[in-house]
């Protein structure tokens, strides 16, 4: 036994690494490995990385500069420090990486995590690795579960992976290389993930996926299920308050995903809808399979059914071809739908992808503007979304002190930050509150009863 060491995981991009990172974590616990936040004392510093845009990509290499002066230090007080990157990127570049920074020993590909225990005794013997196989076991099987413990350090609210990867082919995105074919876990997989987390005080749970609403995994009935399905078999576990998915494809919507939202309370009425574009020129270029009419019907569809639902999506601007006529109509529909929130972004051509190779790229400077503007417009509706809340009263999840005494943070069915004078014996429950008063950042509000009202039809919130 070699004691106990500790690493360093750093996640960059989207929820999913999050989640992957936590499950690293909780892979490595038997092999000794204690979580660390403080990077150069770690024995292990693993870098979860992102590929979807640009930048992120350079975050990594930057990152690995400030890394290899740690290891250097480590290296000059006897102490080894093992390096490695992990995620799309390392999927993406593989070796190249090796190439480009002599400080890492391992690149590790987001389908071999659970290699990593084998993968680090072959660094120990000096080896450097690189694993961006595909490999023919399901990860999920072998990947340790969360712990006990470890759920408990992470709070009230918790993601689980449902789905992974995205046949969707959109002409820009890299996730259907890095992350590759669509593959569901199975129901009883999930339902006991869901189990233990609500058992080690998780109250809410986000069902994630590069394309969630394509879930099919296999139910217990040994045939495939869907997306509505699922959120119903998890909506009965007991001490879950809340359920939220994440992301979905417009296009792929159900009939029982839209019954689970009017069947289920604990099912929050925000809906991220990603769009990318409201010009149906860019639509098509983009492969996105729908139009702007689609996508409002889409969203129509679910206002019919229950009018508090609100929406936030992402945006790309400055795809290939976009002229100011398609800008104005992705402004329009910002205007139209009224999103409450969303994820904005710059066009970044992704090498191995078709539109990389689109004529008409748009300069950067053209790119810029065209963001600005959106997040502007953005903006507004989401400052008009929230005025329009003070006044009212919402149930809200507490999860944690605030940062002057007595106060206490949570989150609106619509993940806006609360802020409510209370008795830190509110964490981990759902308590109605009244809004009254709106910051920059957040909400803040008083508790119009401290009593739980999570597992009551009532709890839905925001109703009318
Ligand atoms: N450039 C800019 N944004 C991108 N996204 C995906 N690929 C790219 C790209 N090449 C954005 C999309 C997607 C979100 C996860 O990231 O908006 O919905
Ligand atoms: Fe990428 Fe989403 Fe399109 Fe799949 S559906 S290719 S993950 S943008």
């Amino acid at each position: 036994m070699s004691g106990a060491r500790k690493v360093y995981i750093k996640s960059f991009g989207c929820q999913m690494n999050v989640y992957d990172s936590h499950r690293m974590a909780d892979t490595l616990a038997p092999e000794g490995f204690t979580e660390t936040t403080a990077p150069d004392n770690a024995d292990l510093v693993i870098l979860n990385t992102c590929h979807i845009r640009e930048k992120a990509a350079d975050k990594l290499y930057s990152e690995l500069g400030r890394i290899r002066v740690m290891k250097q230090t480590a290296a000059d007080a006897g102490r080894q420090m093992t390096i490695a990157v992990a995620g799309c990127v390392a999927q993406a570049e593989g070796a190249e990486i090796l190439r480009r920074s002599s400080a890492v020993d391992l690149v590790v590909g987001p389908q071999s995590y659970h290699r990593l225990p084998s993968l680090l005794a072959r660094t120990a013997r000096g080896e450097a690795v690189v694993d961006t196989e595909f490999p023919p076991e399901d990860k999920f099987d072998i990947l340790k579960a969360p712990s006990r413990a470890a759920t408990r350090a992470r709070g009230v609210s918790a993601f689980v992976t449902v789905q992974e990867g995205c046949d969707k082919f959109c002409t820009f995105c890299v996730v259907p290389y890095t992350r590759g074919a669509e593959v569901s876990r199975p129901v009883t997989k999930i339902v006991a993930e869901v189990e233990r987390l609500a058992n080690a005080g998780v109250r809410e749970v986000s069902l994630i996926g590069q394309n969630v609403n394509a879930y099919h995994g296999e139910g217990p009935d040994g045939r495939p299920w869907t997306l509505g399905r699922l959120l119903h078999r998890i909506a009965d576990v007991p001490g879950i308050a809340r359920l939220r998915y994440t992301t979905s494809h417009p296009c792929d919507v159900e009939d029982s995903l839209v019954d689970a939202h009017r069947d289920l309370p604990a099912l929050m009425p925000l809906l991220h809808l990603p769009v990318q574009s409201g010009a149906d020129r860019i639509l098509a270029a983009m492969n996105r399979r729908h139009t702007r009419a689609d996508f409002l019907a889409a969203i129509a569809r679910r206002r019919n059914q229950q009018a508090a639902m609100a929406f936030s999506t992402d945006f790309i601007v400055g795809f290939p071809g976009e002229t100011d006529a398609d800008f104005q109509a992705t402004l329009a529909l910002v205007d139209e739908v009224k999103f409450v929130s969303a994820y904005t972004f710059k066009y970044s051509p992704r090498p191995g992808t078709p539109a990389a190779e689109m004529p008409d790229q748009i300069p950067e400077t053209a790119k810029t503007e065209r963001l600005h503007t959106l997040q502007s417009a953005i903006a507004r509706h989401q400052k008009a979304f929230n005025a329009g809340c003070v006044g009212q009263s919402f149930d809200v999840l507490f999860e944690k002190a605030g940062r002057y005494p007595g106060q206490v943070v949570g989150r609106s069915p619509y993940l806006q930050p609360v802020q409510v004078m209370a008795p830190p014996s509110v964490i981990g429950s759902v308590c109605r509150v009244t809004f009254t008063e709106l910051s920059t950042n957040s909400l803040f509000g008083k508790l119009t009863t401290e009593t739980e009202r999570t597992r009551e039809p009532m709890a839905m919130a925001a109703g009318g």
